[in-house]
């Protein structure tokens, strides 16, 4: 089996949910603490499933971490779990340094001493893989070249700072300790089960909802935007093929501008959710004050994954973004218990008494 940290997020869900659709799939104990990111209902298609084991957890949490690994003997961890949102870095860091940089060193500690308790084989058959952001690397200007493996590191944002460490801390436990580990460098993604405070689904619900959609400063901000499906399988081909103690950096070769990502998002919905008054989404586009520090721009150069694991995204913006609109217009119950917090009341009564 392996052992899925945060796999009740956003990306973490669509990885398990992706992982156990394959028949001979390995099971997967998913380790989440559930906060306000952490939604179960993300994994309802699993409830009887008995490949997915739930644990409600702390990945900083040496007791219960280290039990988890003697119980289940999982032959992989692949760590999903962090504060993942920068604007909420922004307003309160404290967690983010906690759960992306303690944490970490908190999982890679306990899978150390697991790891070291090994038969020979499961010890050479064991891998850590640490799922980082492309942010890691800092802003570009618009003529530089996208992120290489090799670029230096200049994070900006508290989570991206956090994640920059944690990213430091799993190259120096292989440097030092030989623990098997792979990481990599994934740029925005999009897709079903997104948390409604990220650009994609904020656009999409607050349009359909007729209130403002909130560009940050001038809109010309750029990311390189992956749909999450496309994540999972190139987190697959690495958990499978990568050699250890290298990074791969994932993109999509996708970018746009902020801008540029709504007015698509606001055509598409005109064409499938027309407004009852005629008029276009766009017009409820508003600019807002900036994001402090905002990065200009990233970019991924992901050729080294394709050349060496023979890994390249699937889908194009046009095909991803309008299964994901289709699949928040699809979801109006998973919509509402998000927006209106009644999926916690939910997980109370359903999981955690
Ligand atoms: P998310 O915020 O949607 O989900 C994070 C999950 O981690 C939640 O289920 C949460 O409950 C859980 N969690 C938080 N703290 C925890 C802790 N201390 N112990 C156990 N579980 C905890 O995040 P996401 O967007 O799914 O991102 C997943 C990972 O991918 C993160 O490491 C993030 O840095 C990275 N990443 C995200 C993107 C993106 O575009 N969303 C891009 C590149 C990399
Ligand atoms: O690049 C990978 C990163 O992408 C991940 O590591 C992060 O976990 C993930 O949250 C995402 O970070 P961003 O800050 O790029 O994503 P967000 O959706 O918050 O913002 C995308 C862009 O849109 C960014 O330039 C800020 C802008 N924005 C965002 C919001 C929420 C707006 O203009 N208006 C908004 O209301």
């Amino acid at each position: 089996m392996i052992l899925v940290t945060g796999g009740a997020g956003f990306i973490g869900a669509n990885f398990v949910l992706s992982w156990l659709r394959a028949s001979d799939a390995e099971e997967v104990i998913n380790l989440d603490k559930l906060t306000y990111a952490g939604n179960l209902a993300n994994l309802s298609a699993l409830q009887n499933d008995p490949r997915h084991i739930f644990i409600h957890g702390d990945i900083g949490d040496k007791d219960l971490v280290s039990k988890l690994l003697s119980d289940y003997h999982p032959r992989a961890i692949v760590n999903f779990a962090a504060e993942s949102h920068v604007d909420r870095s922004i307003h309160g860091p404290a967690e983010f340094i906690q759960t992306n940089i303690v944490g970490t060193f908190n999982l890679l500690e306990c899978a150390r001493g697991y790891w070291a308790g090994l038969q020979r084989v499961d010890k050479e058959r064991f891998r850590f893989h640490h799922i980082s952001t492309d942010e890691v690397y800092g802003s570009l200007a618009s003529s530089d070249p996208a992120f290489k493996e090799t670029n230096s590191y200049g994070p900006n944002s508290p989570y991206s700072a956090s994640k920059a460490a944690s990213d430091h801390l799993v190259r120096a436990w292989f440097h030092t300790y030989g623990f098997p580990v792979v990481t990599t460098n994934c740029s925005n993604n999009y897709g079903p089960y997104h948390f409604p405070e990220k650009l994609i689904p904020l656009v999409i619900l607050n349009a359909l909802n007729g209130k403002p959609l909130p560009v940050y400063g001038d809109g010309q901000q750029i990311r390189d935007w992956l749909y999450v499906g496309d994540h999972c399988s190139a987190i697959r081909e690495v958990l499978a093929k990568g050699i250890l103690g290298e990074t791969y950096n994932i993109g999509g070769w996708n970018e746009k501008a902020n801008l540029e990502v709504v007015n698509i998002i606001c055509q598409i919905l005109d064409e499938l959710r027309p407004r009852a008054d005629g008029k276009p989404y766009a017009d409820q586009i508003t600019f807002v004050k900036d994001r402090p520090g905002h990065d200009r721009r990233y970019a991924i150069d992901a050729s080294k994954i394709e050349k060496d694991l023979g890994w390249r995204p699937q889908e194009t913006f046009d095909t991803g973004i309008r299964k994901t609109i289709q699949w928040y217009l699809d979801n109006p119950d998973w919509v509402q218990a998000v927006v209106t917090g009644s999926y916690r009341d939910w997980l109370e009564k359903q999981y955690l008494n």
